[in-house]
């Protein structure tokens, strides 16, 4: 199959400027809006299950939108005793992916109210994310069909809550479309979208002992996933901290060959030189550092300022702030939801407290005081060796430099240890040449945002601690879950 041209499409998504496609939104969730979900084990035999608990919108949370049920420690035992690599040939696997791809898009209007009562996401955010999990579906499937190795046997994918479909989807179509059978263990904070969209896998045709799904907490059920010796791979999104307690329990109790496949944290950077085009690099800017409330990994957390346009630069960019509206993810002008929930307002708000203290605040505007808001935030930092951790929320932190330290703020931002994603606003082709080539970075964008990577056209993974690729969504991913070896260094 030709993966870059008339074999592969992206998902059209629902444009948000166009009045039929709204009224179609509006109708197919209203009647989600006010369910009451429940998310729990799905397992090939029976299930035990653990304590339960209530999922709350994080907007709103007096809106219990469901009752979750863990799975309980013999759930875990149960589920790998009865896990079966899927035996069906790569092209009917790719024919139930597809119509796994078809259903999601079919079921729009509860996957769209799911976002937004149980992870906060705004109408715009939604969309990207129900595009992404309809592309890895589609592209993984068209991929595996001239792949030609075995399964490894079980994999586990643990998924984080900030993309709680597209990365969970992501990581399962991966396993699926290889012939592995799935254990998938989604976030603490979003079981119910994850319950949803594995009904609808099991729908399209994915056997139940082929796919089954374990909610539960990272130390337990988390840890018992990828500390047994049944499992063959682990495919992991979240935290760097949580990437290395994994390998290490990996290195204990799995075999030494079984695969890691971690996408880690970032401390992100962009560069604005004074020859940047200002009303663009301030959109660019917004978006990467405070869309999704800041909550993605590629999020923009260290804006670098040629001193020579700083000044403009900031007052354009506070002006434009205080332009954000935060509120109901569900009302189209809103720009910035909530944060995940209570323990991550409260962190972050303690580390704003502290800045605010230490005399670095620059600019903030105010949120709403019902429901897990944090106002956008801009801190002066001397750099990005001032930062000592990922901040996860829409902190930006501001730093300036003289043109003639542009290759010691480079060294500074590879020093850091991260490479994730990194931005560039210059209208200099010589010093995008001589900046991309030194910047160790797995995503770097020029003259836009540096967020929302496309599946198939913009491979996305980071380096160092930011993880071990391959890149999800690129052409290397999927050998990762098979039984062969490749050569990544071209990615
Ligand atoms: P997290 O590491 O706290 O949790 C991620 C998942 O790991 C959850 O399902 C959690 O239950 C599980 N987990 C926790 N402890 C575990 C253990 N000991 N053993 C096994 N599993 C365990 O991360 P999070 O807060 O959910 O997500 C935010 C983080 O994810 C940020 O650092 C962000 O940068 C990163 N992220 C990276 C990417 C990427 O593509 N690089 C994408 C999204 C998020
Ligand atoms: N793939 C997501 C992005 O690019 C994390 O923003």
């Amino acid at each position: 199959p030709d993966l870059f041209g008339k074999d592969r499409r992206n998902s059209r998504g629902w444009d948000l400027t166009c009045q039929s496609d709204l009224a179609a939104i509006t109708a197919a969730r209203k009647p989600h809006m006010t369910a009451h979900f429940h998310a729990g084990p799905l397992l090939a035999g029976k299930v035990t299950g653990g304590t339960s608990y209530d999922a709350r919108n994080p907007a709103d949370p007096t809106d219990h939108l469901g009752e979750v049920t863990q799975a309980a420690p013999e759930d875990v035992s149960a589920a790998l005793a009865s896990a079966r690599a899927w035996n069906a040939d790569a092209a009917t696997r790719a024919q139930v992916l597809n119509r796994a791809a078809d259903l999601y898009e079919d079921h729009f209007g509860a996957i769209f109210a799911i976002l937004a009562r149980e992870a906060g996401k705004t109408q715009l955010d939604a969309v990207g994310e129900l595009r992404e999990a309809v592309d890895f579906l589609r592209y993984y499937a068209l991929q595996a069909q001239s792949l030609d190795a075995p399964a490894r046997g079980v994999f586990t994918c643990i998924s984080p809550w900030n993309f709680p479909l597209a990365i969970f989807t992501g990581q399962i179509a991966g396993a699926l479309a290889t012939g592995n059978a799935v254990l998938a263990k989604p976030a603490e904070q979003t079981p119910v979208i994850a319950h949803f969209a594995t009904t609808l896998l099991h729908e399209a045709g994915v056997p139940r002992d082929v796919l089954q799904l374990l909610p539960g907490d990272g130390a337990s059920v988390g840890a018992a996933l990828t500390s047994d010796a049944r499992v063959g791979g682990v495919a992991f999104t979240g935290s760097t901290d949580t990437a290395l307690l994994i390998r290490r329990a990996m290195a204990e109790h799995l075999s030494p060959d079984a695969p890691l496949i971690a996408e880690t944290g970032g401390l992100n950077a962009m560069i604005v030189d004074s020859t940047a085009l200002p009303e663009q690099a301030v959109r660019d800017i917004l978006a990467s550092a405070f869309q999704s409330a800041g909550q993605r990994c590629s999020a923009l957390r260290c804006l670098y300022l040629q001193e020579d346009i700083a000044e403009d630069v900031e007052k354009m960019l506070f002006g434009a702030m205080d332009e954000l509206r935060l509120g109901d993810p569900w009302h189209l002008e809103t720009d910035i939801g909530p944060v995940i929930d209570n323990d991550a307002r409260d962190q972050i708000t303690e580390y704003v407290a502290q800045a605010t203290s230490d005399g670095r605040l620059l600019h903030r505007i105010n949120a709403p005081s019902d429901g897990y808001f944090i106002a956008p935030v801009a801190l002066r930092v001397t750099g990005i060796k001032a930062m000592t951790r990922e901040v996860f929320g829409p902190v930006l932190h501001i730093a300036r430099f003289r043109a003639a330290d542009m290759d010691r703020v480079i060294d500074d931002i590879n020093a850091s240890g991260y490479g994730l994603t990194f931005g560039l606003h210059t209208r200099i082709d010589a010093r995008v040449q001589h900046i991309v080539d030194r910047v160790r970075a797995g995503n770097i964008y020029v003259n836009r945002n540096q967020i929302g990577a496309v599946v198939g056209s913009q491979p996305f993974g980071g380096e160092g601690l930011s993880g071990t690729g391959p890149k999800a969504g690129g052409p290397h991913y999927l050998h990762r879950f098979t039984r062969t070896s490749v050569d990544h260094s071209d990615q």
